[in-house]
């Protein structure tokens, strides 16, 4: 399989802040790679240098066969930017920014079809400048589709979105991955990424603590929960054996009459693991 984007041995600093101490991955194409980190982490320094935005300090990048230090216009031409914070001029219209962008492509989508997709149709002859914050999220979308690039980069694509918004934009990037596209994303919503990522690797203080598919991440955490009520109080068991220890408290309760209530069993999530990592690495940063 062909890596989109290599990363080996990344570094950056800012006047002494290391903000890259030197990180290394790889995203397949076709896959959906999620950063994740704490504010701070180094996520949008990463994310900016392989779009050509930032240049590096030290190591070794690669995406789609470029040098993104070099900045080629050819690499350009087949990536998608959602940038954290994006000022796109704020006199057009929506339909204008989008018509604008897709001038810089050779073969843009149908900017109809694109402000259809990210919801934004109704708005299409508003000015930028009047649009909601998440409306404002929604044409950064559009104006990275509307070159329909290989690699799209989301840096916080969702952030602002409302939760109807956040799933159209999850099924939107889903179905952009199912055309095969490779799609490197951050996000702060641990859900998203569970539910969108092949893999994601955790950036803790410039460096990656942890890299997998969520599965593996939550593979080997903690034990399943299983929580109830017991004469008002609360009672957690945690166990790697849910059905065998489910199966001794609900004989337990039939035969002795009393009801588990609120009786749920929970299984730990991306949120959870990620909470946990970050928190073991909190005090160990320099
Ligand atoms: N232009 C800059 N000049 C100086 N320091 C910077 C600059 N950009 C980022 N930094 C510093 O580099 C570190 C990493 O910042 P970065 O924006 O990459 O973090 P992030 O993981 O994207 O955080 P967030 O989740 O808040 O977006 C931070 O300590 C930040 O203060
Ligand atoms: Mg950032």
């Amino acid at each position: 399989m062909s890596s989109a984007i290599a990363v080996r041995d990344l570094r950056k600093s800012y006047d002494g802040v290391e903000a890259l101490r030197g990180i290394s991955f790889e995203v397949t194409a076709g896959e959906v790679f999620g950063l994740l980190g704490p504010n701070g982490a180094g996520k949008t320094t990463a994310v900016e240098i392989l779009e050509g935005y930032r240049n590096r300090d030290g190591g070794d990048a690669s995406v789609l066969g470029y040098d993104p230090g070099d900045s080629p216009r050819a690499m350009r031409e087949r990536i998608g930017v959602v940038l954290q914070h994006s000022e796109i001029t704020p006199l057009l219209t929506v339909r204008e920014a989008h018509l604008l962008f897709a001038g810089y492509y050779a073969k843009p989508r149908d900017v109809d079809e694109v402000l259809e997709v990210v919801g934004l149709m109704e708005k299409r002859d508003a000015r930028v400048k009047t649009l909601s914050g998440g409306q404002k999220r929604r044409l950064d979308l559009g104006i990275a589709l509307v070159g329909d690039p290989e690699l799209v980069f989301l840096d916080e694509p969702t952030t602002g979105f409302d939760p109807a918004a956040r799933r159209s934009a999850w099924e939107m990037i889903l179905a952009l991955r199912s055309l095969g596209k490779t799609i490197l994303l951050t996000t702060h919503y641990l859900d998203e990424a569970q539910r969108l990522a092949d893999r994601v690797a955790v950036i803790r203080a410039g460096r990656i603590i942890r890299l997998g598919t969520p599965a593996e991440l939550i593979g080997d955490a903690r034990s399943i929960e299983i929580r109830f009520l017991k004469n008002g109080e609360q009672v957690v068991i945690e166990t790697k054996n849910p059905t065998q220890a489910l199966n001794e408290l609900t004989a337990e309760a039939l035969a002795t009459g009393y009801e588990l209530e609120q009786l749920e069993v929970r299984r730990p999530t991306l949120e959870d693991v990620y909470l946990e990592l970050v928190d073991e690495y909190d005090g160990d940063v320099e």
